[in-house]
């Protein structure tokens, strides 16, 4: 599972660079890390919906105060 997160300045204002460390650590955590990929990306041209973040083609829009539940239910919900 491929999960990008944006790192565009829209997005990293509203807390891309906690939301990477957050799910990096739930992903060791849950011992993961060998199933799921965090990469970065530029700018994905949805600023609002920012932070934007895919798993695989599926766009979400998360805030660092709900990356838990995002966590839970789209990357650990779908292994
Ligand atoms: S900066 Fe993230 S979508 Fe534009």
């Amino acid at each position: 599972m491929l999960v990008t997160i944006c790192i565009g300045s829209s997005c990293h204002l509203k807390g891309s660079r906690d939301i990477i460390s957050i799910l990096e650590r739930l992903i060791q955590i849950h011992g993961i890390s060998d199933k799921v990929q965090l990469t970065g990306s530029f700018c994905m041209g949805e600023c609002a919906k920012g932070v934007c973040v895919k798993v695989d083609d599926d766009l979400y829009s998360v805030s660092p105060q709900t990356t838990e539940t995002f966590f839970n239910e789209h990357i650990l919900g779908r292994l």
